[in-house]
């Protein structure tokens, strides 16, 4: 079990919001937490779990409701299934069961009422500890590739201060369904100054084209500003809304542009391009995928 920091993070704990009620996936997300389905053979909040760990946390601080216990559950272990298949001779799958549970420490919040994504983040304030000047969020239905952001993220935040968030481009279609940044340039291409932020705007307000990818370093004068926020889009209390308040406070804000792969896990269109993006890199399935996708689109 981890339980320290690499000497470059800016964070401890990363907190990874799992009590929404997937409804962009029913009927699977009835009984089936979205964070569970598979990417191939590997929950996507393992996944995350992952990145967290590479990025230097040291726990993973998960936020679930009451109807969402299974995602606590992938990170226990099962010491009847291990057993069954130590006796099997089946190591292979051992060790991929026994992953989970080795990988990070974690901790469970929960969120009562859905009232948002900045409210779940609000809950995670109460188990951190006095010296926790940052935490990391990572929203699980954005798997941002390859891994190492988090990691270039923590870099900003140690040379500019303040919080660092992570950005990519949106075409003008897209721009409503997204956090959006008002940017300014700095000396790295890579990095901007953010002026503003504001969430799911119309097309025709949107500030840019650069929409936050669920990836974020944030200081912990976040907590603060969440609870000085009121409900913004959709009615709900806004992780954005607190970001663009501690903005119009002076606080320094920066986007890293990411140039690589997002998925958005959240919704079955999305799923299933991280599906085959992934199957098409492990030799198990790929030769076979290829030829079968080669066959499909020809028809
Ligand atoms: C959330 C954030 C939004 C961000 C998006 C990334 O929105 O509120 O700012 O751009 O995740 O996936 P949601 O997708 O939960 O509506």
């Amino acid at each position: 079990m981890t339980s320290t920091t690499s000497p470059d993070s800016q964070f401890r704990t990363a907190v990874v919001p799992a009590a929404g009620l997937g409804t962009r996936f029913l009927p699977a997300t009835k009984t089936v937490p979205k964070e569970l389905l598979p990417v191939v053979d590997t929950p996507g909040i393992e996944l995350i779990a992952e990145e967290a760990t590479e990025a230097g946390a040291g726990r993973l601080a998960i936020v679930t409701s009451e109807r969402k216990v299974g995602v606590m559950a992938h990170f226990s272990e099962d010491q009847v299934l291990e057993d069954t298949l130590s006796d099997r001779g089946k190591d292979v799958l051992l060790h991929k069961v026994q992953r989970a549970p080795g990988l990070i420490e974690v901790v469970d919040v929960r969120q009562d009422e859905p009232l948002g994504l900045g409210h779940a983040v609000a809950q995670v304030e109460s188990v951190l500890g006095d010296e926790e000047q940052a935490v990391a969020v990572l929203l699980p239905d954005d798997l941002v590739l390859p891994f190492g952001i988090l990691g270039r993220m923590s870099q900003v935040r140690a040379e500019r201060g303040g919080s660092v968030l992570c950005a990519f481009e949106v075409s003008p279609e897209e721009v409503s369904s997204y956090g959006v940044f008002e940017v300014t340039d700095t000396d790295d291409p890579a990095v901007k100054q953010v002026r503003g932020m504001v969430e799911k705007p119309a097309a025709e307000d949107a500030p840019s084209n650069l929409a936050a990818a669920g990836r974020y370093v944030l200081d912990r004068a976040i907590f603060d500003a969440l609870r000085r926020i009121e409900p913004g889009a959709g009615g709900e209390l806004q992780l954005t809304d607190a970001i663009d308040l501690l903005i119009n406070e002076g606080h320094p804000v920066h986007v890293v542009v990411h140039d690589g792969t997002r998925h958005d896990l959240g919704n079955p269109g999305g799923y299933i391009k991280a599906c085959v993006d992934f199957a098409l890199d492990n030799p198990a399935y790929a030769d076979e995928l290829r030829e079968w996708l080669g066959g499909r689109l020809d028809h």
